[in-house]
């Protein structure tokens, strides 16, 4: 279980903008292991995106990425050709996005769709790789998938786009799947379908997944360990257990009592004080000082590392650090 398959290591992206220069992703460093789920959360607009792009080179192209070392089991892929990384791409790490319709070729059938890794890889011939994505379309659990291989998009509902989205990222059996928000455009109960659904393939298939999530409660349910991202940068990591039971930076500190717990409807819910700063903005030491109740004169002047606190136990705050 503790084999790294993915490392990401100091990865920074920058846009350069009228305002200067605005730190989307600020030195990340995070690892996957073989088999295990690992959380990213934090809120919208704080590069958990850019972070997964980054790991696929999939980034937009005014987006600079910098230092920073992604390893891919023994690979560093910042080194590979463009060549290289399309054999990485959907055979050995997959991605899926949050908005399933749009992620769909909408005058594809779905069939063809699922088949094509296959097809593109040179995995199967076309006959068997169109059998293979049908039974891909039985193990995600479409209706009828066998009649529906020649549905276009528009005749499935969104949940069941985002099956179609799941059955062509596992088609060729990779050994990474990104998951960006991949439940975040559903109804409550079909997202509860669509993380059943991940928790078996993770179960049956042996595969790493990054979930990447702006909802705890989504960590909660699927992920072995966590990160939680603030402002670009990785604030701590933990496994599921310490982090929901021993947070210690007062972000994770502040998420947690943001969220509903069973059995308290009706209280008022805590909310972070503040907003996140903007990224073009030129700060002096943690990102989250301004809002942080327990900032102390150190953290208004320099910036912590991320560093261990205890057993695989990563936490980036002055607070507690001798
Ligand atoms: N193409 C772009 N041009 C300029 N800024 C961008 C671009 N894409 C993303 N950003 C900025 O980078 C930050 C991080 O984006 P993203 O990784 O998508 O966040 P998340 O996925 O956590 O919501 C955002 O604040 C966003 O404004
Ligand atoms: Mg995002």
């Amino acid at each position: 279980m503790n084999t790294s398959l993915l490392s990401v290591d100091n990865l920074a992206v920058r846009f350069d903008t009228p305002d200067g220069a605005a730190h989307a992703v600020d030195r990340v460093c995070l690892n996957v292991h073989a088999g295990e789920t690992l959380g990213l959360v934090g809120e919208s607009g704080c590069g958990k995106s850019l972070t997964a792009l980054s790991i696929l080179r999939l980034l937009p192209v005014s987006a600079r990425m910098s230092a920073g070392k992604i390893t891919y089991k023994n690979d560093n892929l910042c080194e590979f050709t463009d060549v290289r990384m399309r054999h990485i791409r959907g055979r050995e790490i997959a991605m899926i996005f949050q908005e399933p319709m749009t992620s769909l070729n909408p005058v594809m059938p779905i069939g063809l769709q699922v088949a094509e890794p296959l097809i593109t890889h040179k995995l199967f011939p076309a006959a068997d790789a169109y059998a293979k994505a049908a039974q891909w379309l039985e193990y995600v659990k479409i209706p009828a998938a066998r009649k529906r291989m020649n549905d276009y998009p528009y005749q499935l509902s969104g949940g069941m786009c985002q099956r179609v989205m799941i059955a062509m990222a596992m088609v060729c059996q990779p050994n990474l799947l990104i998951a960006d928000e991949p439940t975040t455009a559903l109804d409550v109960t079909i997202q509860a379908q669509i993380l059943a659904l991940m928790r078996r393939l993770k179960g049956e298939r042996q595969m790493a997944i990054l979930l990447i999530t702006h909802d705890l409660s989504v960590i909660a349910q699927i992920a072995d360990r966590v990160a939680v991202m603030y402002a670009g940068q990785v604030m701590e990591i933990a496994s599921v257990e310490q982090l929901f039971d021993q947070p210690l930076h007062p972000y994770t500190q502040g998420l947690l009592r943001s969220i509903p717990l069973p059995g308290t409807s009706g209280e008022r819910l805590f909310e972070i004080p503040g907003s996140v700063p903007r990224l073009t903005a030129k700060m002096r030491g943690c990102k989250f000082n301004p809002r942080c109740i327990e900032a102390q004169k150190r953290c208004y002047n320099e910036s912590p590392e991320l560093l261990n606190r205890g057993k695989r136990h990563e936490v980036r705050c002055w607070i507690g650090q001798n």
